[in-house]
């Protein structure tokens, strides 16, 4: 996927993104951070095609098809999870193949599958209501995967949820990321869990959103709990924690 001198300004406003540039490499794992208003969801809904911009261009190769069908070519997951509530844990999953289409059976089977993978396989049959935050964050995190995208675009997904379950989830995601191979695109504020998650890191400035720093992590593959406490954990945190200083510099 390739941005290129993309441009955003709203109505009235000062521009939010301007001449933006950036490479992201299918199959890869980009965690991207930056000042709170800086950016990083208008950047998130121009990738999603969500919104368009004002300038600058947004390619994929090989070129996303839009066709209907189950497979979505991008899933996007926001920070809430957006359930809806009448609607079981398997029902919830599967909107998307239903939107798409495709026949109950089928659709259940494959939601069933994606929950299982994400660890609610005994929740199927509950409802919204009766869910932890992380376990409606995980059911959201299905939804999003059931129609096996290209692009997983999260924006700050886990940010409400307390830190064990956080730190949980964001196990979970990698070990989604490796086993399904889709390209994934992260929105956090939280630089230790895009140190913790990603293969490279792009902290942006402050409106106009510039690039501070793009780096890829000098991190083991597998990652586990105790790499949170190694040096080199520590390196790269404070890489990103002095970017992210210099770019909220008025
Ligand atoms: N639809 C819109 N109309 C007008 N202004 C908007 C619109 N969407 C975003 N903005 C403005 O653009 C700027 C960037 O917003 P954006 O939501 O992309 O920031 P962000 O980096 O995601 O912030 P946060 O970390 O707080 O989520 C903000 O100043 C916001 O007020
Ligand atoms: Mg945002």
């Amino acid at each position: 996927m390739r941005l290129s001198g993309l441009r955003r300004v709203f109505p009235g406003g000062v521009p939010v993104l301007e001449g933006m540039d950036l490479d992201i490499t299918a199959g890869s794992f980009v965690a991207l951070v930056g000042p709170s208003g800086c950016g990083k969801s208008t950047l998130l809904r121009l990738v999603a095609g969500l919104d368009w911009p004002d300038a600058g261009t947004l390619t994929f190769s090989p070129p996303l098809e839009r066709t209907r069908g189950p497979r979505a070519p991008i899933a996007y997951v926001f920070q809430d999870a957006h359930l809806l509530p009448w609607r079981s844990v398997l029902d919830n999953a599967a909107l998307p193949l239903e939107l798409a289409g495709m026949p109950a059976p089928e659709r259940r089977a494959s939601a069933r599958a994606m929950l299982e993978h994400v660890g609610l396989g005994e929740a199927t049959s509950r409802f919204p209501a009766e869910l932890s935050g992380g376990m409606r964050m995980r059911v959201s995190l299905a939804r999003a995967l059931v129609t096996r995208p290209r692009l997983l675009l999260l924006d700050e997904p886990f940010a409400a949820l307390d830190e064990l379950t956080r730190t949980r989830l964001d196990d979970q995601l990698r070990v989604l990321w490796r086993e399904l191979g889709m390209t994934v695109l992260f929105v956090t504020h939280s630089l230790s869990e895009a140190a913790y998650l990603a293969e490279r890191a792009v902290v942006l400035s402050r409106r106009p959103a510039r690039v501070m720093l793009d780096r890829h992590l000098a991190l083991p593959a597998e990652r586990s709990p105790a790499l949170r406490a190694t040096p080199e954990f520590a390196r790269e945190l404070g890489q990103l924690h002095e970017a992210l200083e210099r770019g909220d510099a008025p």
